[in-house]
């Protein structure tokens, strides 16, 4: 029997194979090739039939012991390599759970958006509708509805993108104004606040820049509803002790034509270095909505009356923010948005 069942020699040969075995690939090859049908281990077994029929019995006894020990052999096996793995999977993986997080970095509103934010709260609480108007425009709303035909001499006032044909960038919101009357019988209450362009390049001037125009039309509507209007408007963005002024001036489309000033909320108009020694800061141009663009956009100038106003946000974010230089609006540069961070 020792002749075909040397088990010392067989178990010696599986224990060598399985002291290299490093993962449960080489694991699983290295049981078939002993254990697997045709492996080593069944061989032995079926060599059995070559045996003499007495000695069958004690030679199949000795092979089942040693599947038997090989198969523990093999599970053992089976355990360290399950355990190498995990700990490798452990190792791999392993978090620290005291390293410090990713912080994400909190993004700012730009002033100009904050500031066309509480316009439009301020004065959609007084009813008004929200108009977005275009930044392409043709020459005819932008100029001449406005009362402003070409050879005006106020076309000066407002040096213009010309885009091509009868096109042009809109200098001024209040081109929209002339849609919105087009398109909408009175009463008429609107807010329109977007970019305008103008070829100017300074340290107080930018090509592009933003505007916010209001337009009211009904029957009846004196200067006095709009200087009571921006008493309101100047008290809610500026601070209650706020006053207004209206001073003459001239725009084509209004008559009469004023510019308005606000009370100094920096020094309350004893005079200081923002209110450069006046006591008043200019915000905003205004006036009663000339006859001539009624009458362009079909409204009876004897039923109706209106007026509108026209402002620069920039200025208006400058002022509430004191930002010296408007240059910073534009060059988003993050250590000057940072700080109007909530
Ligand atoms: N559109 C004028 C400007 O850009 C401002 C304005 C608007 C004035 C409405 C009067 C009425 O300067």
């Amino acid at each position: 029997m020792q002749d075909i069942v040397n088990t010392d020699e067989m178990k010696a040969k599986i224990e060598s194979a399985v002291k290299d075995i490093s993962s449960s690939v080489e694991l699983r090859e290295t049981k078939m090739k002993f254990l697997g049908k045709n492996g080593e281990i069944p061989s032995l077994m079926k060599g059995l039939k070559d045996l003499p029929s007495e000695e069958r019995p004690a030679a199949g006894k000795v092979i089942n012991a040693l599947r038997e020990w090989a198969e523990d052999a093999f599970g053992k096996c089976e355990e360290r390599i399950k355990n190498a793995e995990l700990n490798a999977r452990y190792e791999r993986e392993k978090i620290d759970v005291t390293m410090p997080g990713k912080r994400r970095k909190k993004g700012a509103f730009h002033p100009d958006t904050l500031v066309v934010d509480e316009l439009v709260s301020v004065f959609s609480g007084m009813g008004f509708e929200i108009y977005e108007g275009r930044e392409i425009e043709t020459d005819y709303y932008n100029f001449t509805a406005l009362n402003t035909p070409k050879d005006h001499p106020a076309r000066d006032m407002q040096d213009t993108f010309y885009l091509g044909g009868d096109f042009l960038l809109r200098t001024q919101t209040s081109a929209g104004q002339v849609h919105v009357m087009e398109n909408k019988k009175p009463p008429i209450k609107i807010l329109s606040p977007g970019k305008v362009y103008r070829p100017d390049d300074d340290a107080t001037h930018s090509p592009m820049f933003s505007q916010m125009e209001g337009l009211v039309v009904d029957r009846g509507i004196t200067l006095c509803d709009l200087k009571g209007m921006l008493d309101e408007f100047a008290r809610k963005i500026f601070g209650s002790g706020v006053k207004t002024r209206l001073r003459p001036s001239y725009f084509p489309f209004t008559e009469p034509s004023v510019e308005v000033d606000v009370s100094c909320f920096e020094c309350g108009g004893k005079g200081c270095k923002l209110c450069k020694g006046t006591g008043w800061i200019e915000v905003l141009g205004a006036g009663m909505v000339n006859r001539a663009v009624l009458e362009n956009c079909g409204i009876d100038p004897d039923e109706y009356t209106g007026f509108a106003f026209g402002m620069g946000i920039e200025r208006i974010a400058m002022l509430k923010y004191g930002i010296n230089n408007m240059k910073l609006l534009f060059e988003g540069d993050v250590r000057f948005g940072k700080q109007f961070r909530e």
